[in-house]
């Protein structure tokens, strides 16, 4: 099933950006896991070597979930909400995400996370609801269809602005407790 999917998915055609793509970034990790990371899309970096947060972002990403125990060759996957970069780095259109996401919800299903965190207001205002607020609601559970979700402020964010830290460690934390409250991923 798994397989197949992913099969499907690297030849996708179904919105233009395909056509400035050199990879299909489907994503990476252990398609068993408890915990789901989503981005927004592909950078530059991640377009050419096909694998989500591989840039300096990526890196900052790593670091953090290193500090909960979490590490993306063994206890979590990582997906984008589309898959292919959009040109110069620009936000996903609507109708670009709207074209991808049935990819993600087919990962989602597959897996089936008991948590889903957003890395970043894009990803949060596609699977929490339209009108969130990074600011405001970053750090929060909601309940989503069953499943434990909260949204990150997203890496290259961090980047930009280290003032930002601070709320993000204890937002990390707080998935700490969550995944130690729903999950045997630290038990196992
Ligand atoms: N930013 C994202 O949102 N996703 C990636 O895969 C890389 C950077
Ligand atoms: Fe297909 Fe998604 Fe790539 Fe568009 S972004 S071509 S929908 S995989």
């Amino acid at each position: 099933m798994w397989k197949s999917l992913k099969q499907e998915c690297m030849s996708c055609k179904k919105c233009p950006l395909w056509e400035t793509r050199h990879n299909v970034v489907f994503g990476v990790g252990n398609p068993e896991a408890e915990v789901m990371f989503i981005g927004e899309g592909p950078g530059e970096n991640e377009d050419l070597q096909g694998e989500p947060f591989v840039g300096r972002a990526g890196k900052l990403l790593d670091d953090m979930l290193r500090m909960i125990d979490l590490d993306r060759s063994r206890n979590i996957y990582i997906g984008n909400i589309v898959k292919c970069r959009p040109p110069k780095n620009r936000d996903p259109l609507g109708t670009e995400q709207e074209s991808c996401i049935d990819w993600l919800y087919r990962q989602i299903e597959l897996i089936n996370p008991k948590i889903i965190v957003c890395l970043g207001r894009i990803a949060a205002m596609q699977m929490i609801k339209p009108d969130f607020r990074i600011t405001r609601e970053h750090g929060q559970w909601f309940d989503v269809d069953g499943r434990k979700c909260m949204a990150l402020y997203h890496p290259a964010a961090l980047l930009r602005d280290p003032h930002k830290r601070p709320d993000t460690f204890e937002d990390l934390m707080t998935l700490k407790q969550g995944i130690k409250d729903w999950c045997d991923t630290y038990n196992k």
